[in-house]
């Protein structure tokens, strides 16, 4: 296998890869892959060529990492706490001050008997403090684990949380520096996040409201870090060095609220031994077991292993399932504590340094952001996406589609192209991932030149839905490393028969859309050709024309807004299901294929010139109609 894999490796004109259907994050591979990173021309995608030095250089740490460093540093330091109410916090303040120093604490809750208070201590010898002074019910039934995953009993409950402090508690009253209970939300409401939209006073207002009432927020980011804490702690007993890091819309600024918690475990790291660059300089080896021969058996194994412990030892981890079959074995499971739903991956680094990649390209401009939260809501909302998996589209694909799209941008783009920012990479920027990826591509996001490109996130949009409207599915995929690139034309030849194909960034040789089929492509076409010609009509109106409108038309017609009262426009239109549902009645798959994809986008009301009717299901044409009347 070895050389067989070797072999596939050295593949594609040098180009240093990852077999899809290899076992390729088993670590039994890595004296394969030093070997690699250090003999052969490590060939960028994106066609310059260097060679991996013998001595890494030093990793710069980047913006990124820091990031991640600060939010594990916090759940390192964090405890979680089910309480009765919220009005608990001066009394658990009060008892957790005798062992620890608190610094902030956060409720959360998603019904009246799961409630719960995020803890943050000073240091990590506090929360071991706490630990210390914790304890477990005496009945026999109970698994006895000790983790920052704790309730906090009613006073004279028992010795379920027993001070190993001769202190006494001190009273509430006396409670100093008690630190104000902080509030976040883990789900959404989408009603009252369409009562704030519909209050905007333009469309790309909306566009930015919607994107902050929606994306992740503090108490977000740090139940998901403290939930891969649980399991990396679970685990630290035989790994010490195990880290369960975050990766995908958790961490890659594109999360919404109630997003999943993608995990990808990594039982131990030879970090140090890159870090220091030199292998030879330890002179002391742990004694360690071989992994087989059949890695991938083995690695199925060890990932059935983490799905025992989750589902029989570790409290709060419910509905676990093990996928062990597909390409990367997952664990899935739920944590009801934190009401996250997990995917847990083995050492998939590769997929980390991609949410660096993405997150990256969301901080390059302020629009990048609002504009894929907004894609991905709308998407939802005219159920091209679909929660369970199947041949849909994902919201990973969309992303790149949008940042895709932003590259292509004329006359200026508002990202550069992936090719650029390898290029600009500076020695601490090189990273290889476990199975042999190179994921080098600049991480000091300062050095990169502002935009030229002002337009608004309205006509942005529009572009979005225009672009992809037309675009030449059938011959051209989309590569984010080429953008706009060269004069060969949008995207880059289709290097296969798949209707959808787009470059997987990193991993160039895969297509991430492979699951999307010929009829889900034709539904992604249709709606956004529909979303274009809504968004040409809005256009057309100024916001305020555009208020009144919608206005008048939701006075007569049955069609009731998304939430109480609120009124439907801008945005709302785009978004709302009862008029993708209108839409669905309007444009029948026949209509949509008859108009040329080349082409310019028909006008809409050519198309409904004469469809008014007595109808409110038709309400779009019916406010068009009523629109051009009115400006004649
Ligand atoms: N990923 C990848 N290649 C794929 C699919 C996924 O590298 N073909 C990585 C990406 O970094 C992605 C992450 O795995 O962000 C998680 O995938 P997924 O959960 O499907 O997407 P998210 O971006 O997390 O979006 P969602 O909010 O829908 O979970
Ligand atoms: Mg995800």
């Amino acid at each position: 296998m070895s050389v067989f894999r070797a072999f596939c490796l050295r593949s594609r004109n040098g180009i240093l890869t990852h077999i899809q259907s290899q076992p390729s994050r088993i670590k039994v591979l890595q004296p394969l892959f030093y070997k690699l990173r250090n003999d052969v021309h490590f060939k960028h995608l994106a066609g310059s060529t260097s060679t991996i030095p013998q001595k890494a250089p030093k990793k710069t740490p980047s913006p990124y990492d820091s990031m991640i460093r600060k939010k594990r540093d916090e759940a390192e330091r964090s405890i979680l706490v089910q309480v009765q109410s919220a009005m608990s916090h001066p009394e658990l303040y009060s008892y957790i001050s005798q062992f620890a120093s608190v610094e902030q604490m956060y409720h959360y809750s998603f019904s009246d008997d799961m409630q719960f208070i995020v803890v943050e201590l000073s240091s990590a010898e506090d929360v071991e403090r706490i630990l210390d002074a914790s304890g477990h019910l005496s009945q026999g039934d109970l698994i006895p684990v000790r983790s920052p995953l704790l309730w906090f009993r009613a006073k004279g409950g028992g010795n379920s949380l027993k001070s190993k402090s001769k202190k006494k508690s001190k009273n509430i009253e006396n409670a100093e520096n008690l630190p104000p209970l902080k509030c976040g939300c883990i789900t959404l409401s989408e009603g009252d996040i369409m009562k704030s939209v519909s209050s905007c006073s333009s469309f790309s207002e909306q566009v930015q409201v919607l994107y902050k009432l929606s994306c992740l927020d503090e108490l977000g980011s740090r139940i998901r870090f403290l939930t891969a804490r649980q399991l990396e702690l679970a685990l630290q007993g035989i790994f010490p060095n195990a880290k369960a890091i975050p990766f995908g819309s958790s961490v890659n600024g594109f999360g919404r609220v109630g997003c999943d918690l993608d995990l990808s475990l990594h039982l131990d790291s030879c970090e140090s031994e890159e870090e220091d660059g030199n292998p030879t300089s330890l002179r002391l080896i742990f004694q360690t077991k071989m992994i087989p021969f059949n890695g991938r058996a083995q690695m199925q194994r060890q990932m059935e292993a983490v799905g025992d412990i989750l589902q029989l030892f570790l409290p709060g981890c419910t509905h676990v399932r093990r996928i062990l079959q597909a390409r990367v074995p997952i664990v899935k499971y739920h944590q009801d504590f934190t009401s996250l739903e997990c995917d847990v991956t083995m050492s998939n680094q590769t997929a980390v340094f991609m949410s660096e990649l993405l997150w990256i390209m969301g901080s390059l401009d302020a629009r990048v952001r609002p504009l894929v939260f907004t894609v991905r809501h709308w998407a939802k909302a005219v159920r091209l996406t679909s929660a369970t998996p199947g041949p849909f589209i994902t919201n990973f694909t969309l992303t790149l589609l949008v940042l895709h799209y932003l590259q292509c941008c004329k006359p200026h783009p508002v990202l550069p192209s992936l090719t650029t920012l390898i290029s600009m990479a500076a020695p601490g920027d090189r990273r290889v991932s476990d199975d042999g990826v190179n994921c080098t591509f600049l991480r000091d996001i300062s050095r990169v030149k502002p935009s030229e490109n002002t337009e608004s996130l309205h006509a942005l949009l529009f572009g979005f839905f225009q672009f992809y409207a037309s675009f030449n599915f059938e011959g051209r995929g989309l590569s984010l490393a080429k953008g706009h690139g060269d004069n060969s034309g949008v995207g880059i030849v289709k290097p296969d028969a798949s209707p959808l194909y787009v470059e997987n960034p990193l991993e160039r040789m895969l297509n991430v859309s492979k699951n999307v089929n010929g009829q889900e492509l034709e539904r992604l076409r249709i709606e956004m050709r529909s979303a274009a010609w809504l968004m040409e009509e809005m256009l057309a109106l100024s916001d305020d024309e555009a208020q009144e409108v919608h206005s008048t038309r939701t006075s007569h017609s049955a069609l009731k807004s998304a939430s109480d009262g609120a009124l439907s426009w801008g945005l709302m239109d785009l978004l709302s299901p009862s008029n993708a549902k209108v839409k669905d009645n309007r444009l029948s798959v026949g209509t949509a294929m008859k108009i040329n994809a080349k082409g310019r986008l028909v006008r809409v009301t050519d198309l409904f010139e004469d469809t008014e009717r007595d109808d409110s299901r038709a309400s779009h044409s019916v406010t068009r109609g009523a629109h051009k009347g009115r400006k004649r």
